[in-house]
């Protein structure tokens, strides 16, 4: 059974493993979303990570579906900010989209996020049409727009910054 037809819940940690490396970097190719230069510096992330541990300034979150990694998040805090953190990079597996784990990924990173006093989430991607899906998960994730920078990656290819304020529990 593939992970696709599988009908189990994703599950997510919030530990970054050495034997996660290359399933990370399998998965970002899988999108088929990054250029060499994007995988480069998501692959940077990794290694910093693993080479520092708790002294990273990167935090990770790996989701898994039967034991297998389908999906990453990596967030750290915005330094010179009361309460601000920057969701670096969020990637799926190909065969495992939409199926509700790039949001356990960010429901989670969220609640991290809001226990170290960090409410604000802050994330920006593209505006160019390849991006439209990514933009329409961030939006039913509850993110708005705040700001969007024309022309910034490329002629008529914008950076688009979302915002989710992370309510406190009760
Ligand atoms: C963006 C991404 C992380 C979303 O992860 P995912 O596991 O596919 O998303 P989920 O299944 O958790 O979707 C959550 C909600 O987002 C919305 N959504 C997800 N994909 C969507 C799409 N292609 N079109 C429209 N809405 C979408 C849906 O409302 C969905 O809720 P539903 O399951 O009730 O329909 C994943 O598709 C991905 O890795 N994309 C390529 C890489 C990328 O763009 N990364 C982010 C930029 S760094």
């Amino acid at each position: 059974m593939t992970a696709r037809e599988s009908s189990s819940r994703p599950t997510v940690r919030r530990e970054l493993r050495p034997a996660d490396r290359e399933a990370v970097r399998a998965l970002l190719d899988s999108t088929g979303f990054f250029n060499r230069e994007e995988l480069e510096v998501a692959m940077e992330l990794v290694d910093d990570r693993l080479t520092h541990g708790e002294a990273s300034h990167y935090r990770f979150l790996v989701a898994e579906l039967d034991g297998a990694v389908v999906g990453y998040a990596c967030w750290g805090p915005i330094l010179g900010t009361a309460e601000s953190a920057d969701l670096y990079w969020i990637a799926v597996d190909r065969r495992t989209q939409g199926r509700g784990v790039g949001h356990a990924l960010l429901a989670d990173a969220e609640r991290w996020m809001a226990a170290e006093g960090r409410p604000r989430v802050y994330l920006e991607t593209a505006g160019r049409a390849q991006y439209e899906p990514t933009r329409a998960f961030y939006l039913a994730c509850g993110y708005s727009v705040v700001a969007e920078l024309e022309h910034f990656y490329a002629p008529g290819d914008a950076k688009v910054i979302f915002l989710r304020v992370v309510e406190s529990g009760p």
